[in-house]
């Protein structure tokens, strides 16, 4: 049988499912089964108030489940499929599982670009939940070889999408009252943003206390190793992660080109993770705007030490 019917099938009798975005790979399950969602909060290790992400194959589907205001429709409109979430109000008697709204009134809609991840959701016919599939807390995979063993071995159903084109997890956009709150960077940036709907949008700073995003956390996306980031001269126990022209390890992209950056940044601080030469891992400075202001963010997480924040 095709492989992604037997997963969609799997997904319809409750059990979890890996699989490939253009951002990062996704721990897939049926956005309607309350006991699926509670395994993969179980299976991720995920603090139960944090909500996951509801995947559609369109506005469609989406409005069977959740209400769009007008701006929230003309943004899905304008980049789905694609790397953007909306947080939008669950409809009356919405089916979604409470679990994937942190049993708040809201829910985090998107539509991937990945033809492997539609393919899956129209197979399946309703909205498929799926954080990160990585230990909360840890690097988002974006390739199937880059998915955590632990994690493997608790769902062993995996779509294999090779690498994933973006590299950074879609921008969550929340619309209220008009304005336009970036709860998360990502690859659609606020430039982006503003230019599309020609009006201001707000990039939500941290609150530690009260996360609205748990991405928002300050210690996430962490490597075991040291992570020290913006440096320009490496110490001896340090292997250097360069991004554009100059003397380093291993480049981001020796065109300074963020796209690239991106798509090659969790990968590489996985792969020198795992490397037993490597002591500690530093990284140059990332030019902050455009997709930059997603990898610093990604990257200032990374570097926090987990006693730090509110991350366990
Ligand atoms: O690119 C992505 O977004 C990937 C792929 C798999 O789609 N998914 C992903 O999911 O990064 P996750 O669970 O690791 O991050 C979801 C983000 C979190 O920051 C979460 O707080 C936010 O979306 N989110 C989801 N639903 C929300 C809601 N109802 N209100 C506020 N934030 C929400
Ligand atoms: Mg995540």
């Amino acid at each position: 049988m095709d492989v992604i019917k037997k997963f969609a099938i799997a997904l319809g009798q409750g059990e979890l499912v890996i699989f490939p975005t253009e951002t990062v790979y996704g721990l897939g399950a049926d956005a309607t089964n309350s006991r699926a969602i509670q395994e993969v909060y179980h299976v991720k290790g995920r603090p139960s108030y944090n909500p996951l992400i509801s995947h559609v194959d369109g506005i469609e589907m989406a409005q069977r489940y959740v209400q769009f205001d007008e701006i929230s429709f003309a943004l899905a409109q304008h980049y789905w499929p694609g790397p953007l979430t909306l947080v939008l109000e669950r409809i009356c008697g919405s089916s979604l599982a409470m679990e994937v709204s942190g049993h708040g009134k809201t829910a985090g809609i998107r539509c991937p670009a990945h033809p492997k991840a539609l393919g899956l959701i129209k197979e399946f016919g309703k909205p498929i939940a799926a954080p990160s599939a990585n230990i909360f807390g840890k690097l988002s995979p974006t390739c199937a070889d880059d998915l955590d063993p632990i994690l493997l071995d608790k769902v062993p159903n995996v779509i294999d999408g090779g690498p994933c084109h973006v590299g950074v997890e879609s921008t969550v956009v929340y619309v209220h009252q008009g304005q336009v709150t970036i709860l998360r960077p990502g690859f659609i940036t606020q430039e982006d943003l503003e230019t599309f709907l020609g009006k201001k949008v707000v990039l939500s700073t941290t609150d530690n206390t009260a996360p609205k995003s748990p991405g928002q956390l300050t210690s996430h996306y962490a490597p075991n190793k040291d992570l020290r980031i913006d440096v320009k001269e490496k110490e001896a126990t340090e292997t250097l992660i360069g991004f554009g022209q100059i003397p380093c390890d291993i480049n981001l992209s020796e065109k300074g080109d963020l796209a690239e950056c991106s798509r090659n940044l969790f990968h590489t601080i996985r792969l020198l993770d795992k490397d037993a030469s490597v002591k500690k891992i530093a990284i140059s400075p990332i030019p902050n705007y455009g997709i930059g202001v997603a990898i610093n963010d990604r990257l200032k997480r990374a570097s926090q030490k987990k006693g730090k924040s509110n991350d366990k």
